[in-house]
């Protein structure tokens, strides 16, 4: 939450600051803000509320220094106002913060004391005043950033420019992520190295508790000692075509579209297509555990709860899946041979990063399931297993989730041959299922012209509840989480089975129901939770695939009608039908798709 980048050394430091805000509005677009050195030895600054083309629009005359600071704003502590926006300014100190500084209040308390005033009701103006205040009291900008982090509790990255310093941006990475970078004979900091990719030519990920001096002549890295280290920097990856819309309208149209390229990929690093097994990954062997953890925060967490199903199908292996948000404060009780499973697109999410250490802390096997392979978790984890969905963009998850099923269904697949449950014909029997769906989502893609459709209808219901059984239970979760994060209508997703007991009371004429109806072997139970809520007047959408849509015709509003899918691979399937769906509600309801109110992708504030 909240993107910082910035510049030491540039010939134009709010071209590369601005395009670079651009790339990290992903993290937050309440306030924008820019901070420049300018040539007279002032540092000059733009706010504003909402976005960086608002940003852009005030800036009245272009800034003209070489080294700055900007920042997009996920509020947290005061409304997404100007005075709110970052960075923030403190006599010769200007800051951008990401995270929360939990002991802001007694600090604030503190420099009031002083004397010193405010004008944010931000967390973030503290931190610029303690700086301040410590460089009068020592010159070394290094040791006074040191000595204000050691006042500070929280989770969190900042960057800060000092007036008389022209050359310099201080960093400090405290449980959020940042990124130093040199190119083009400047010097960088960023919340991701997307934003300043195209300048940067080598980038450090720097490790938990760095802090760093960043100046055209290079960069200077202290461990949490205070004491210098060396990081070694790695190529900065070259291009940005993937964080292009291309030909489509949304980002989130264009990776629903990409997710049958992606998943192929993703599964491509999991199967052996030639033998027909899935291809063992260093350490983990499910023979050794005695039971699954699986921890993720919303999209993520209903990838687990997918994989639940699988794995204990397919191998026997008790799996427990919890949100991170609730595991890592009810002091989780671990049994001998626990590993635990992280799933997670940006690998940065505060809470299931935490989750993951108190996993560590305790001696519990740890597996980060990342799209992101230099996140916090690729780097903490015992066991990395990638995703490669490539950069995710919109705010609303739709391939990271795909191709986070792919690879929990293949890894459920080696937990049943490893564990004895699946033969080696029964396991290439998975493989030729799995290595199906790339094919079989293209040709589900194809119903996009029904749901836009159907969906100008959907977009006036006052209520949606989506229905699933078995893995199409937390497909139904999903579907719901979709449509009310992107489209504001009041969505829920429910065990079929569970609505009768309470869920039904809130069916009339305007509510509309989802039904995931797959003909399996629990399709006869789907089709009568159906004919419940018809007969109490609601309106029914069945995603069902041609012998379900048979068997429907008559009795329900509207079909969508998916290829035939079996096992692992239907859920995966049917997930295009849910996002298309959420997608086109939100388009007819003219709703900002991609960056929706009050949301952030990353979120990495608890
Ligand atoms: O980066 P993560 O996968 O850890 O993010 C977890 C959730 O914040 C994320 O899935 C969120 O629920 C999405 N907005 C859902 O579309």
């Amino acid at each position: 939450m909240c993107g910082i980048v910035c510049v030491s050394g540039s010939i134009d430091a709010a071209l590369i600051l601005l395009r670079g805000l651009k790339q990290l509005e992903y993290r937050g677009y309440d306030s924008a803000g820019i901070a420049v050195h300018e040539p007279d030895g002032a540092i000059r600054r733009a706010r504003a509320a909402g976005k960086v083309a608002a940003l852009e629009a005030a800036i009245s005359t272009p800034f003209c220094g070489t080294s700055g600071i900007a920042h997009t704003r996920w509020a947290t502590h005061g409304a997404p106002t100007e005075a709110n926006a970052h960075p923030h300014r403190a006599g010769r100190v200007c800051l951008v913060h990401n995270g929360i500084i939990e002991n802001f209040s007694p600090l604030r308390k503190e420099l009031l004391a002083e004397g010193r005033s405010f004008s944010s009701e931000t967390d973030t103006e503290v931190v610029a005043h303690l700086l301040d205040r410590e460089l009068d009291l020592v010159s070394d900008p290094k040791v006074a950033l040191l000595n204000v982090l050691s006042r500070l509790e929280g989770a969190f990255a900042l960057a800060a420019i000092i007036e008389g310093e022209p050359d310099l941006v201080l960093g400090a990475r405290r449980g959020a992520p940042l990124v130093a970078a040199s190119g083009k004979g400047a010097g960088f900091l960023a919340s991701d190295i997307m934003a300043i990719t195209g300048e940067a030519t080598s980038v450090i990920y720097l490790e938990e508790g760095d802090s760093v001096l960043v100046r055209p002549s290079g960069i200077e890295v202290y461990g949490l000692d205070g004491l210098p280290v060396v990081r070694h920097a790695v190529p900065a990856p070259a291009s940005m075509a993937q964080a292009e819309k291309g030909n489509h309208r949304h980002f989130m149209q264009k990776e629903i579209y990409e997710q049958p390229e992606v998943v192929g990929r993703t599964l491509a690093a999991y199967l052996d297509a030639a033998s027909g097994c899935i291809r063992a990954r260093d350490g983990v062997d499910f023979r050794a555990i005695t039971r699954l953890l699986i921890v993720g925060c919303g999209t993520a967490s209903y990838a687990g709860q997918i994989a639940e199903y699988w794995f204990e199908a397919l191998s026997g292996l008790p799996v427990k899946v919890d949100i991170a948000s609730e595991f890592r404060y009810r002091n989780p009780a671990f049994l001998k041979g626990d590993a635990a499973l992280f799933i997670s697109q940006s690998g940065e999410t505060a809470d299931t990063l935490e989750a993951l250490r108190l996993c560590k802390a305790a001696g519990v096997t740890t597996i980060a399931l990342v799209n992101s392979p230099h996140s916090a978790m690729a780097r903490e984890a015992d066991i990395v297993a990638p995703t490669l969905a490539g950069p995710e963009i919109g705010v609303a998850s739709t391939k990271a989730f795909t191709c986070q099923l792919a690879a929990l269904a293949a890894l459920a697949v080696l937990a049943g041959h490893q564990r004895g449950c699946l033969d080696s014909e029964a396991q290439s029997g998975h493989v030729a299922n799995l290595l199906a769906i790339p094919s079989l989502m293209g040709a589900a893609l194809k119903i996009d012209q029904e749901v836009d459709a159907l969906a100008t209808e959907l977009a006036n219901a006052s209520i949606v509840l989506y229905l699933g059984r078995n893995a199409f239970f937390p497909l139904a979760l999903e579907g719901a989480l979709k449509l009310k994060e992107i489209s504001y209508i009041h969505a829920e997703g429910y065990a079929a089975g569970e609505l009768k007991h309470g869920p039904i009371a809130l069916i009339e004429e305007d509510v509309a129901v989802v039904v995931i109806a797959p003909h399996d072997a629990l399709f006869a139970k789907t089709r009568s939770s159906i004919q419940e809520v018809r007969a109490r007047g609601a309106r029914v959408i069945a995603i069902t695939d041609n012998a379900g849509a048979a068997e429907l015709e008559g009795e329900v509003s509207a079909i969508l009608k998916l290829p035939d899918v079996q096992g692992m691979a239907a859920p995966i399937v049917a997930a295009t039908a849910v996002q298309l769906l959420a997608y086109y509600v939100a388009v007819h309801k003219g709703t900002d798709v991609d960056q929706p109110r009050n949301l952030a992708k990353s979120v990495t504030v608890e």
